[in-house]
C-alpha cells in the first residue's frame, strides 16, 4: 500500500477529529470494551478529542543500542508531529523496570494514546491496568505484548514469515531437497523476553527440522531445540550482538577445533548475525567459498554493507517507515473515534484475549537485491557505498 494511501486516510481521520464539536469529551470509558475485530476505537475507551494537539501520544521504545528502533521512534513520532499529535518518546536502554517508569510517567503526564514497543512482553500487564483505569488506549509496536487484556491493537510485520524466509533461503542455497551432502548449521534465536523471537524460530524450525531430523543437516554443538516451543535455550538475551559473538566462539572452539566447518548460521536478525560474524572472521572465515551463509533481519546498515562483502547471505526487511505509516494511522482512527484499521484478528492470542492486528509484509534483501534499499529511499547509495 503506497505511503499515499496512508496519508489520505491519515487525513480522512484528522478531517474526522476536527469536526468533532469541541465539547466532545474523551470518549473513554473505565470500561474496556471488547476492542475484538471491530477495532471500534469509542467501544474501547478510545480517546476522542476536538482538537489533535489535545491529543498526547506516548511512544514507549526498548532502545537506542539496536539500530532499526532509532528509526522507529523518531519516524513515528516525526509523523504523529506532522498530523499535529503531542508527543513523549521514550527510549528505555532495554531496562524493563525503566520502560515501566516511562509508561507510567506518560499515563501521569495525561497521556490518551500509548504505543508501546515493548522489552518483555510478559512484564507490562500491571501498568497497563492504570492505563487501561485511566481510558488509554494501547497499541502494541512490533512486539506483542503479553497476558493482559488491557492491549486494544498489534501493529507488526508478519514475524512467522519472516523466519520462514530464512529457512527458505538456506533450503534454497544449499539445494536441501535434492542434495545428497551434509552440511553443519548452527541455529540462533532472539531474547527470551522477546515474544517477536518465538514466531522468528518458529517460522525458521519448521522449515528447517525436518531436514535435521533427516541428517541432511548436522548440528555439530548439540544446539538443535527439539521442538519450537525449546526455542529459548538457543536465545541470545537483549538481541545482544558480543553475546552472540561469544556464542558462536564458544561452539567453533568446541565442536569445530578439528577441522570440521560451519556450513549455515540461523541468525534470526542482524545484530546477532553482526556479532556471529565477528567470531566467524576470529576463527579465519573469509568471505568467498567456504564462508558460512548467515541470515539476518532488519536491514541493518552495518550489516547491509557486510552483505556486500560477502560476510552474510541475506537479511529479511521490515520497511518500518511503513510500520510507522500504519500505526500513526491507527492513532488518528483512535482520536477520531473511528474504527481501527486490521488485517488480522486470529493470528495474536496473547494469553488473554486475541488482539487485533495490522500485519505488513516483510522482504528478502541479497547481496544482489540491495538496490531496492536505495531505490525505496531507505538508504541512500551513498549510505552503502554504491
Ligand atoms: C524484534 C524485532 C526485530 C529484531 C529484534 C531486535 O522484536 O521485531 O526487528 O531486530 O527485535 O530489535
Amino acid at each position: 500500500m503506497s505511503n499515499t494511501t496512508f496519508t489520505w486516510r491519515r487525513v480522512a481521520a484528522m478531517g474526522a477529529v476536527a469536526a468533532l464539536s469541541f465539547g466532545a469529551l474523551t470518549a473513554c470509558s473505565s470500561e474496556r470494551g471488547d476492542s475484538g475485530s471491530t477495532g471500534d476505537a469509542s467501544a474501547d475507551g478510545g480517546a476522542a478529542s476536538a482538537d489533535p494537539g489535545d491529543v498526547l501520544v506516548g511512544i514507549a521504545m526498548p532502545t537506542k543500542s539496536l539500530e532499526r528502533w532509532n528509526r522507529d521512534g523518531a519516524h513515528l513520532e516525526e509523523l504523529l508531529k506532522d498530523d499535529g499529535f503531542s508527543t513523549s518518546l521514550q527510549y528505555a536502554d532495554n531496562k524493563v523496570d525503566q520502560q515501566i517508569s516511562q509508561v507510567e510517567n506518560m499515563i501521569n503526564d495525561g497521556a490518551d494514546i500509548l504505543v508501546v514497543a515493548s522489552i518483555d512482553g510478559t512484564a507490562l500487564a500491571p501498568v497497563l491496568q492504570t492505563a487501561a483505569d485511566a481510558g488509554i488506549t494501547v497499541i502494541a509496536y512490533d512486539r506483542l505484548i503479553n497476558g493482559t487484556d488491557n492491549v486494544d491493537y498489534y501493529a507488526t510485520f508478519d514475524n512467522y514469515g519472516v523466519g520462514q524466509m530464512q529457512g527458505e533461503f538456506i533450503v534454497d542455497q544449499l539445494d536441501l531437497e535434492n542434495t545428497t551432502e551434509t552440511y553443519n548449521l548452527e541455529p540462533f534465536a532472539g531474547s527470551p523476553d522477546d515474544n517477536n523471537a518465538k514466531f522468528f524460530f518458529a517460522g525458521a524450525w519448521d522449515v528447517l527440522q525436518p531436514y535435521v531430523e533427516s541428517g541432511t543437516l548436522v548440528v555439530p554443538s548439540g544446539k538443535a531445540p527439539a521442538s519450537d516451543d525449546d526455542w529459548q535455550s538457543i536465545g541470545i538475551q537483549g538481541w545482544s550482538s558480543d553475546t552472540a559473538q561469544s556464542e558462536m566462539e564458544n561452539r567453533l572452539n568446541s565442536f569445530y577445533s578439528g577441522g570440521e566447518k560451519v556450513d549455515v548460521v540461523l541468525s534470526p536478525n542482524d545484530s546477532l548475525a553482526l556479532g556471529i560474524a565477528q567470531a566467524l572472521a576470529g576463527a579465519g572465515y573469509t568471505p568467498g567459498d567456504g564462508y558460512p551463509i548467515l541470515t539476518g533481519q532488519d536491514a541493518d546498515k552495518a550489516n547491509v554493507l557486510n552483505m556486500l562483502a560477502g560476510k552474510q547471505a541475506m537479511t529479511v526487511w521490515k520497511d518500518t517507515r511503513t510500520l510507522g505509516d500504519q500505526v500513526a494511522t491507527m492513532v488518528s482512527e483512535i482520536a477520531a473515534g473511528q474504527e481501527v484499521t486490521v488485517n488480522d484478528t486470529e493470528s495474536y492470542d496473547n494469553g488473554n484475549k486475541v488482539v487485533p492486528t495490522y500485519l505488513l509484509p516483510p522482504q528478502v534483501i541479497t547481496p544482489d537485491t540491495v538496490n531496492v534499499l536505495v531505490d525505496s529511499g531507505f538508504y541512500t547509495a551513498a549510505d552503502l557505498g554504491l
